[in-house]
């Protein structure tokens, strides 16, 4: 029996796929690559020693995924398949509602019709909105400031209300923090295309010459030293958070909702620090805060702890070490 990776070829999706295949999964995966490349999947073949099957296929297209479903062994999915820029969603939000949407209609039909029952999605911290952190799965989630957050909002609900309706079916929402970092071997990582948005690909390429100099967006925010503190965690812990969340959802039936994130608040020039300390010092300066920022974000992470044994191992400076050595192992990302 395989677990299907939809998006398994992107940042999160190819570290988990690694993680599985360690773990003695059977791994399939389905990404029509336009936003990564199948040299992620070669190298987890090549670090893993095993192998896996690709298909390239649109998740949202019924025809792509029957051929799929038909011809493999599906007995669980983790759907990871969707767009992710928050700024993009803004400017073309109908693309963002189609494409996050339709996949995952797309996929529970494919479930539904061939009787697959366990679910793992990837949904994120950004449907806490501007709430009082630290957030706890339960708090309310009064909507969100961009068309990416609702879809993942959105999803939520389609997947509890699919699941109201077919008591077999079990899922566990991750909503995930800052994930960032690479695989320690350096050979897999994430791969942003153009200017990165986000802070931590934006520190490594200041660090490797392609930027000039990190902005620190907003140093009067009511935190300790004025800079936005995020809960960050590393790529290989959340990967294996869905291990346990797979684990999981094969063991019950129902829908959970579940923080993945480490607990812990870190600033902007905590983080610049830590890189310091890390890999040498980068330039920076302050300059004024973006739009759509909240000061502070951090997980309450008792759930994942109770219901999945599971918590974060790495720290802030093996996030800051494993980013830096797939940084310069691979200047421009898996392009040679
Ligand atoms: P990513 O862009 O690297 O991976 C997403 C993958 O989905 C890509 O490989 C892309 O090619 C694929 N894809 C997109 N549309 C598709 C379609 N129609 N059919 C098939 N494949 C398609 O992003 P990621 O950082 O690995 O994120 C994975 C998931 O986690 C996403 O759903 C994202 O919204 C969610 N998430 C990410 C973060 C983060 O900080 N990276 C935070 C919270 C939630
Ligand atoms: C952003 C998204 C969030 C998404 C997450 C992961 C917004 C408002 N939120 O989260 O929905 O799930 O990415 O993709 O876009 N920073 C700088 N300089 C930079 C880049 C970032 O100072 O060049 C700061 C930001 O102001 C923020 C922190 O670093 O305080 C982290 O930023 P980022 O990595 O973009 O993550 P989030 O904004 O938390």
């Amino acid at each position: 029996m395989a677990v299907l990776l939809t998006g398994g070829a992107g940042y999160i999706g190819s570290h988990t796929a690694l993680t599985l295949l360690e773990q003695g999964e059977d791994i399939v995966v389905a990404d029509n690559l336009c936003n990564s490349s199948e040299e992620s999947l070669r190298r987890v073949q090549e670090i893993t020693g095993k192998k896996l099957r690709f298909y390239q296929a649109d998740v949202a297209s019924r025809s792509d995924m029957e051929e799929l479903f038909s011809r493999e062994p599906i007995e669980s999915v983790i759907h990871f398949a969707g767009l992710k820029a928050v700024g993009e969603s803004v400017e073309q939000p109908l693309r963002y509602y189609r494409v996050n949407l339709d996949c995952t209609l797309t996929l529970l039909e494919c479930m539904a019709g061939h009787g697959v029952k366990n679910l793992v999605f990837s949904s994120s911290a950004t449907v806490y909105g501007d709430g009082r952190p630290p957030f706890r799965e339960g708090d309310p989630t009064p909507g969100c400031t961009n068309p990416y957050g609702w879809t993942k909002l959105m999803i939520e609900q389609i997947i509890t209300d699919a699941a109201a309706a077919d008591s077999g079916l079990s899922a566990v929402l991750l909503r995930y923090f800052n994930p960032v970092g690479a695989h320690p071997s350096g050979r897999i990582g994430e791969d942003p295309r153009g200017i990165p948005n986000n802070l931590m690909p934006y520190i490594a390429q200041v660090a490797s010459g392609r930027r000039e100099k990190l902005t620190v967006y907003g140093d009067d925010y009511p935190t300790p030293d004025g800079s936005c503190i995020r809960d960050y965690l590393h790529v290989c812990d959340l990967a294996e958070g869905h291990g346990r969340a797979l684990a999981y959802a094969r063991a019950h039936s129902g829908v959970e909702i579940i923080n993945l994130g480490r607990g812990q608040g870190v600033s902007v020039l905590e983080m610049v620090e830590a890189w310091g300390r890390a890999n040498g010092p980068i330039p920076y300066e302050i300059g004024p805060r973006r739009s759509g920022d909240i000061p502070v974000s951090c997980a309450n992470v008792d759930k994942a702890r109770e219901l999945l044994g599971w918590e974060a191992r790495r720290d802030v400076e093996d996030m800051c070490r494993d980013s830096w050595n797939w940084q310069r192992n691979n200047p421009l990302g898996y392009e040679k």
